[in-house]
């Protein structure tokens, strides 16, 4: 078996090793072989209404139900027991805006603003298990909002504020949300973002929507709605509410987050109350340690998984203190996120592989500028990280002596599967690799039949066990549910990653095994820019794929085929860039749109993807046997020699 690239380059351990309190194996062992015990004694992590009555319902597989019968209340978990117990007056967020500006909540300050907006959702009519939709930038108030819905028993599914109208409406559609809350614009880069209006355009292609709550932050001009739209500020106005906490079923649902597959529309995973909400204060304090006066920055959106469980629910839930940035890290420099860590003293830093790479291309002397010794600890997260990524931040951020914990894992997974384990004694690093799994975890290394494979090949990696944070289902869909990921391996989780496990027993994670592309440590689907360029009046056809790239890992590339009444007029490509950026957002853009006459298609019809990625990528395209028509490899290949020639890009 050939070495992979990370492989090759492993640190002394020496150099790497930081010593723990040594008790990982026997805490792994025990998770395994002593269950119920043991997630019995972990689930103390929290405080609940009513204990459960077991731990583990697993008699209707694979619809896994931890906790069963247990209650409690995840916005009481994160707010009120830290009021009453001794945090009153602790910083739960250190918030800094785009400008500069800076907020400090503390966990009574949050209390009551929970309360509130708990109060102002009643007050317009939500109740328990309906659905509402949070599209918010980075501002206080989407912790707030999700904590709110938390509290009231209402389930939220927070939509990136990054998606464009279309991906919105999408997700309104599936969940059937009566409410929005946005703001009337984000400031991102140094630019206005126009959210409303694209909450106006959306709406239109939906019809369950009844309210919308609108968080002024920009102070630009919008259009509100007299019967549907209503103000944040006007709405939060009694600040002395308390609002019982709805004392939830550990099974019932807590959130809904949409996440890209190979096929169709993205699919709603559906997290729960109990055993998400351990899981991911456990993992947490098994993976970074974090210490009662710790700054803990999770350098994520809150839109994506990461922050949902790392800024909002975990930290919360343990009663620290995070830092929130509302900006870009490159803006309006590239030490912007140096300067914040000097300034605030930030002891954790959780960040991924692309922001890493790209602070990288400016040099050393950014972070040069600036006192790094508060930190302590650095985690990574999104996409496999590359050794020369690795060592610069264990160097040049880190100073070789903080350790860097890459973290494994996925939308549906909740929280880290696979994480080098610091607060259970840490083992040497290898950079790229996550080394071992969270307790509870217990992953294999199959073939395409399912066989185990031996320590060192390349297999598809899947959990023989559920965990706590697995999610519940998909939304709507139990089916796709089972299908997606059970069906491969009866009876096994299925991720669609690639891994080794090597002969240290040290998983090494390689990427996506499916079509689903990984831009900047982002989940998406080819299928969604397919579908959003062929919905375009202009495109008959179209293949997209994923081409490696060194700061992003992966970027977008399309090739479409036009109808006969269209030809290339020099603005087409440009056209249908917007209309992705509109439509999906700008992270779905293709970096490349190249337009060629046919696509390489089976004698069915299909287009072989598979087929114009490698020709284009300069590969062999493996078995083209059933290729109709070859001609289209060599216009392909011409297609992209010509953008070579006038980029310069090889
Ligand atoms: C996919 C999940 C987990 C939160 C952010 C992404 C890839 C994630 C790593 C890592 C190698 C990684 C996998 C996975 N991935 N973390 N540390 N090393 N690959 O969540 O959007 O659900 O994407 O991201 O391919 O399946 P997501």
């Amino acid at each position: 078996m050939e070495k992979t690239e990370s492989q090759k380059d492993v640190l002394p351990t020496s150099e790497v090793f930081h010593p723990g309190i040594g008790s990982y194996q026997q805490v792994y062992r025990e998770s395994v072989e002593n269950r119920d015990d043991f997630w019995s004694k972990q689930a103390g992590i929290l405080d609940w209404h009513k204990r459960w009555d077991k731990i583990l319902d697993d008699s209707n597989p694979p619809f896994y139900r931890w906790f069963v019968n247990g209650k409690l209340n995840a916005s009481y978990n994160a707010v009120d027991r830290h009021v009453l117990h001794g945090k009153r007056n602790k910083a739960a967020y250190i918030w800094i805006a785009e400008n500069g500006d800076e907020k400090i909540v503390t966990y009574d300050g949050l209390y009551r603003r929970v309360n509130n907006f708990a109060r102002a959702l009643l007050d317009l009519g939500v109740k328990k298990g309906d659905k509402i939709i949070i599209y918010l930038p980075m501002i206080l108030e989407a912790p707030v909002a999700m904590l709110a819905a938390a509290r009231i028993g209402a389930v939220f599914s927070f939509v990136f504020a990054g998606f464009g109208a279309g991906a919105l409406a999408d997700r309104i559609n599936d969940s059937k949300a009566k409410m929005i809350i946005t703001a009337d614009g984000a400031f991102r880069g140094g630019k206005i973002v126009e959210l409303k209006k694209i909450v106006d355009e959306a709406v239109e292609m939906t019809s369950s929507i009844s309210t919308i709550v609108v968080v002024k932050r920009t102070g630009i001009d919008i259009q509100m709605d007299e019967e549907r739209d209503v103000w944040w500020h006007d709405v939060t106005k009694d600040s002395s509410v308390y609002i019982e906490p709805e004392w939830m079923d550990s099974n019932d649902p807590l959130y809904i987050l949409y996440t890209s597959g190979t096929t169709g529309k993205p699919k709603g995973a559906v997290h729960g109350n109990g055993g998400y909400s351990v899981w991911v204060a456990s993992t947490l304090r098994w993976a970074f340690d974090p210490k009662e006066d710790d700054r803990w920055w999770c350098a994520a959106d809150i839109g994506w998984v990461t922050g949902h469980s790392y800024i909002v629910f975990a930290p919360l839930f343990l009663g620290l203190t995070s830092i929130m940035f509302e900006g870009a890290i490159t803006y309006p420099a590239p030490d912007r996120m140096w300067e914040i860590i000097e300034r605030y003293r930030v002891n954790l830093l959780y960040t991924s592989p692309t922001a890493i790479r790209t602070l990288m291309r400016f040099g050393e002397k950014y972070p040069a500028m600036h006192d790094l010794s508060s930190l302590r600890v650095l985690g990574t997260v999104g996409e496999p990280i590359n050794p020369a990524a690795w060592k610069w931040y264990y160097e040049h951020i880190g100073h070789s002596n903080s350790p860097i914990i890459d973290t494994y894992w996925q939308t549906e997974t909740g929280g880290f599967m696979i994480a080098p384990p610091l607060g259970l004694g840490l083992p040497p690093l290898k950079p790229g690799s996550g080394t071992f799994p969270m307790p509870g975890v217990e992953p294999v290394i199959l073939d395409e039949k399912g066989h185990e494979l031996p320590e060192e090949q390349k297999g598809y990696i899947a959990y023989k066990k559920p965990w706590p944070g697995m999610f519940l289902t998909l939304n709507n869909d139990p089916e796709r549910y089972k299908k997606v990921y059970f069906e491969k391996y009866p009876g096994l989780y299925f991720c669609g990653d690639y891994a080794i496990k090597d002969k240290d027993g040290y998983y090494w994670l390689l990427g996506r095994s499916d079509e689903v592309l990984n831009v900047s440590g982002h989940r998406l689907g080819t299928i969604e820019v397919e579908d959003a360029l062929i919905s375009s009046k202009e495109v008959a056809e179209s293949a997209v794929f994923g081409k490696p790239d060194s700061v992003k890992g992966e970027v977008i590339v399309a090739f479409v085929v036009l109808k006969e009444q269209y030809q290339d007029d020099g603005e087409i490509v440009q056209k249908l860039r917007k209309r992705i950026r509109e439509d999906l957002g700008p992270i779905y853009v293709p970096e490349e749109i190249h337009i060629v006459k046919t696509l390489p298609k089976t004698r069915s019809g299909k287009i072989m993807r598979r087929v114009v990625k490698a020709v284009a990528l300069n590969q062999l395209p493996g078995d083209i046997s059933t290729l109709e028509n070859s001609a289209s490899v060599d216009e392909i290949k011409e297609a992209i020699q010509v953008f070579s020639t006038e980029t310069g890009n090889p």
